[in-house]
C-alpha cells in the first residue's frame, strides 16, 4: 500500500495520482492541511510525502519513521535537502564538486573578491538568494539577516543550470534552465527559458551520488554550469511540472513505479 501525503493539491500531486491509476498502483490519499488522525498510518508501508508545508513535510516522516513506515522522503533526507548548507556539507563530505561556500553564522568581516551569491540556508523558487558585488552590499545583507545562516558562495558561470531529476538511484530526465533576460536565477518559477538536456555520464554520476549523499530515493538535483560541473542543491520534494513540459518524460510514472518497488519489500 502506498499512501500520498500532501497539503495542497498541485500539479504534481495530480499527475502522481493520474500515474498510479495507469500504473494500477493503489494510492491513498492523506490530506494533512488540517487535523488528521495519524494513528492509523502504522498499518500501512510507504508514504510518498508532497507537503508545501516543509514542517508539515518533516513532522510527518518522524511520524511515519516511529510506526514504523518508509517515508519517501526520509526525515534524514528531508532536513538534509531543505538546508542548503546541510546539503553542502553532505556533497562535499563525500567529494562531489560544490561551489566554494562559506558559511555565515552572524555578522562577519569577510572579503569578497568580485561577485558573490549569498542565501539563506533554506529557501527556494530563487526568493532568498542575492548577487553582491561589494563588501558594503554584504554588509547590509548579513545586518538584516535576523538570525539566519547564511552561505557566501562563488559564482559559477551565468546561474545557467541543469535540473536533473533523479529516481530510485536512476537519472530519468533533465532540462537545461536558462535565467530571463536581466536575471542571473535560473528558477523555473522565474520565468526562463527551459531545454530538454541529455542525461548521461558525468552528469548523470553526478546526479545520482548526489541524491545518494542526501539519503533521497528521488530528488531534483541542481548542477551549475561553468569551467566545469558544480552540484548546486537537492531537493527532497521537488515540483516537475516545467520538467515534463520541457521532456515529456512521465516523471510521475517513474516516482510510483519506485514507490511501487519499495511496497514490494
Ligand atoms: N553559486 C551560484 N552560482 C551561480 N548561480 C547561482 C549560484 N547559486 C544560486 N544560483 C542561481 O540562483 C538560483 C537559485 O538559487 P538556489 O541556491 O538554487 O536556491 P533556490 O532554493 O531558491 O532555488 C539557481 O537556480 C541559480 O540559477
Ligand atoms: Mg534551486
Amino acid at each position: 500500500m502506498v499512501t500520498l501525503v500532501y497539503d495542497v493539491l498541485r500539479e504534481e500531486e495530480k499527475m502522481l495520482i493520474k500515474a498510479a491509476e495507469r500504473l494500477s498502483v493503489r494510492l491513498e490519499l492523506a490530506q494533512i492541511g488540517e487535523a488528521v488522525e495519524v494513528e492509523g498510518w502504522r498499518r500501512q508501508e510507504v508514504y510518498l510525502i508532497r507537503t508545501l508545508s516543509h514542517n508539515r513535510g518533516i513532522t510527518t516522516a518522524a511520524i511515519i519513521e516511529g510506526n514504523g513506515g518508509i517515508a519517501v522522503n526520509s526525515f534524514c533526507a528531508l532536513v538534509t535537502s531543505w538546508n542548503k548548507a546541510a546539503t553542502h556539507a553532505k556533497l562535499k563530505g563525500v567529494g562531489l564538486p560544490v561551489p566554494k561556500t562559506a558559511i555565515l553564522f552572524g555578522e562577519a568581516d569577510v572579503e569578497i573578491g568580485g561577485r558573490a551569491i549569498v542565501k539563506t540556508v533554506s529557501g527556494s523558487w530563487g526568493r532568498k538568494v542575492a548577487l553582491v558585488s561589494t563588501p558594503e552590499e554584504l554588509k547590509l545583507l548579513l545586518k538584516s539577516a535576523e538570525g539566519d545562516v547564511l552561505m557566501l558562495q562563488e559564482m559559477v558561470g551565468t546561474g545557467e543550470d541543469i535540473r536533473v531529476f533523479v529516481v530510485g538511484g536512476r537519472a530519468v530526465a533533465a532540462m537545461r534552465r536558462i535565467p530571463p533576460e536581466g536575471d542571473w536565477r535560473s528558477n523555473a518559477a522565474r520565468g526562463g527559458k527551459t531545454l530538454p538536456q541529455p542525461v548521461d555520464g558525468e552528469l548523470e554520476e553526478l546526479a545520482v551520488k548526489a541524491a545518494e549523499a542526501v539519503g533521497a530515493h528521488y530528488a531534483g538535483v541542481d548542477v551549475l554550469v561553468g569551467d566545469k560541473l558544480y552540484i548546486n542543491e537537492v531537493n527532497g520534494i521537488p515540483e516537475f511540472k516545467a520538467l515534463v513540459k520541457t521532456t515529456g518524460i512521465d516523471v510521475a510514472g517513474h516516482i510510483i513505479q519506485t514507490l511501487k518497488d519499495l511496497a514490494k519489500r
